[in-house]
């Protein structure tokens, strides 16, 4: 099924299908990919370098970084706008310099919330900034990063982008793109798409019920995304396969258990964010 799919988008590529002329297809749809959700959220707080290296020890495709950024204009790696869920502080990452922000434990919230999973070394995380993320892992690994609350954070694109080149991340024509944005947020990513058009941006949504885009839809898409980022419960088949035609990549969020692992694979998804990236690899290895 997915060896007749591909030759399918391939055809349709070459033929002409409807709508699939999108000039930001920027990810070869080769590969599944295997997206470290939070790094291996699963077994260790998320958003931590020890979850980001757990990630890379597993050989994932991507470790995914959602970015909110502090008082000082420092990007650092959090999911939520205020740090009380995944640190022993409270209050607005946005109200907190970075020399305050790092004051805090980043890793306790797990050994609590999550007994049999505890491990002391979890309790020396801090909230990483983005630029150490790519200090420590350089080149080895590929970096999947969600612009979290652009309306928020004036300058958060720019400011991604500066650090993208400043750690020379910025690669075209590779199998798997070194780097991949995402953002819920429209206006950040066609605002990201007009700074650095070689960079392959994965629009995000979250429907309620089922998924659906109109050709319109397609049409403005195609102008600045390579894919678009779902939630697995969405979607069918028939979803996956015209986004697909019209020259969309599709990646599914966020996948908890090998049940849903699976149904994304025979769904004919390009990817998937998953909490536990060495389950998803033995699942894959099985079913492909
Ligand atoms: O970025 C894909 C997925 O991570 C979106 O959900 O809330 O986990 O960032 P969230
Ligand atoms: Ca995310």
């Amino acid at each position: 099924m997915r060896l007749f799919f591909t030759i399918l988008v391939g055809l349709c590529l070459v033929t002409g299908c409807d709508n699939q002329d999108n000039s930001t297809q920027l990810i070869s749809n080769e590969n599944f990919l295997i997206i470290a959700h939070r790094g291996a959220s699963a077994f260790a707080p998320e958003h931590t370098m020890i979850a980001y290296e757990i990630a890379h020890q597993a050989e994932v495709d991507y470790i995914e970084i959602d970015l909110q950024m502090t008082k000082d204009g420092v990007l650092v790696a959090m999911h939520d706008e205020k740090v009380d869920r995944t640190t022993d502080g409270t209050g607005l990452v946005k109200e907190y310099t970075l020399q305050e922000l790092k004051q805090l434990n980043a890793g306790k919230w797990f050994n609590e919330e999550y007994p049999g999973l505890a491990n002391r070394e979890f309790e020396n995380e801090q909230v990483p900034t983005l630029e150490e993320i790519f200090l420590h892992f350089g080149d080895e690994v590929n970096y999947y990063i969600e612009l979290k609350s652009p309306r928020i954070y004036e300058g958060m694109e720019e400011k991604l982008l500066a650090l993208l080149k400043k750690y020379d991340l910025i690669r075209e024509g590779q199998d798997l793109p070194k780097v991949i944005v995402e953002s819920f947020n429209e206006d950040s990513l066609t605002n990201f798409h007009a700074l650095e058009p070689t960079l392959p941006l994965i629009q995000l949504f979250s429907f309620k019920e089922k998924a659906a885009l109109s050709h319109s839809d397609y049409k403005r898409l195609q102008a600045y995304a390579s894919g678009i980022g779902v939630n697995l419960k969405s979607v069918d088949q028939d979803f996956i396969h015209d986004a697909q035609l019209n020259g969309l990549q599709v990646h599914l969020y966020s996948l908890k258990n090998e049940i849903d692992i699976k149904n994304a694979f025979h769904l004919d998804a390009n990817g998937v964010f998953v909490d536990s990236p060495i389950l998803s690899e033995l699942i894959l290895k099985e079913e492909s």
